[in-house]
């Protein structure tokens, strides 16, 4: 019998987002999918998130903007991207031919900002779905600021619902005080699934110069570091949400993807992996399904939130 690890991310949407497998790319951290397309067959992936999108190009942050830490990267990249019009003209036509579905990642100043976006990427083919980024720890104004209460998230979420019917799925920051309220909230202004989490809040401190490491001083932590943190938000936040999460932090393994699962999370994000392993994702797609083979698990929904007690 054929494994099946198909997983719905969003069951209460007419169109849906069905994904051939739970295995996701983290965005940031896998360009327009294009550039890993040399690599690997991406087509075998479940969907790829792309690379944070906002009105106008942007050119991130003052260098240096990437630093290895013990068990994970500090990153300010600052949301350097094309900006949406571009990303409509040279993207989205290439992915209008992939079988593997892409999410657009966006992120804005203002609320009215995130509706703009919304609006612009509606109806365009080669998108399946937006990922309302409300978490990035590394811009001035906007990003994780939020992300952190639940009345500015549900007034973004709201906002971007408003203006497409392409489900949409709300990304957490770890920086607020209480993700649940955060989730609860998203959910009710109309959030189709959950992905969490961003990167951490964190810097370094070059001791030689007494200045810290990062152009922009602070930046995200991503890597192994955040794998406990993580699991225990998805934990939370699956258990008080009836929506789809989507796990995401230090998953660098089939295993690590499969404790998330198992956490509650429908589909799971790989990101910093895919620095040290291009084909990380790949990689970790196999091992699940060479987990089930072993396990005579038939269909993957079969051990989301197996673990919860
Ligand atoms: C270099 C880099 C760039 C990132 N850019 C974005 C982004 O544009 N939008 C976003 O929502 N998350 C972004 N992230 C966060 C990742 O998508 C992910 O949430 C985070 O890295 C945790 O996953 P990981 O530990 O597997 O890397 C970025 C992360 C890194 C390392």
């Amino acid at each position: 019998m054929p494994l099946d690890l198909s997983v719905q991310l969003a069951p209460k949407r007419k169109r849906g987002l069905l994904l051939a497998n739970p295995v996701m790319t983290a965005s940031g951290t896998f360009g327009y999918g294009t550039e890993y397309s040399q690599v690997f067959d991406i087509q075998k992936l479940g969907a790829i998130v792309c690379k944070g999108t906002t009105l106008e190009p942007r050119e991130g942050n003052p260098q240096p903007r990437l630093y290895e830490t013990a068990s994970g990267i500090l990153n300010s990249i600052g949301l350097q991207n094309i900006g949406v019009k571009a990303l409509i003209r040279e993207k989205t036509p290439i992915w209008a031919s992939w079988q593997v579905p892409v999410i657009v990642n966006i992120a804005g100043d203002t609320v009215e900002d995130y509706a703009q976006l919304a609006g612009q990427l509606d109806g365009v083919t080669g998108i399946s779905g937006i990922e309302v980024n409300i978490s990035c720890p590394n811009v001035r104004t906007g990003g994780a600021d939020f992300g952190a209460s639940p009345e500015s998230a549900s007034e973004v979420t709201a906002a971007v619902r408003a203006a497409t019917s392409l489900p949409i799925l709300v990304k957490l920051t770890p920086n607020t005080g209480d993700i649940v309220r955060v989730a609860i909230a998203v959910a009710e202004a109309g959030a189709d699934a959950i992905s969490l989490i961003n990167s951490w809040k964190g810097m370094a401190i070059d001791i030689a110069k007494r200045r810290p490491v990062l152009g922009n001083i602070i930046g995200g932590l991503s890597g192994p570091a955040i794998k406990p943190l993580a699991l225990s938000m998805v934990y939370e936040v699956a258990g008080a949400v009836d929506l789809p999460a989507i796990g995401c932090g230090g998953i660098t393994s089939a295993s690590d993807a499969i404790e998330f699962i198992m956490a509650g999370a429908s589909a799971v994000q790989v990101g910093s992996a895919s620095f040290s392993n291009p084909r990380a994702s790949l990689d970790i797609l196999d091992g699940i399904e060479l987990f089930m083979q072993q396990e005579g698990i038939n269909k993957l929904t079969e051990i989301i939130g197996t673990a919860r007690c």
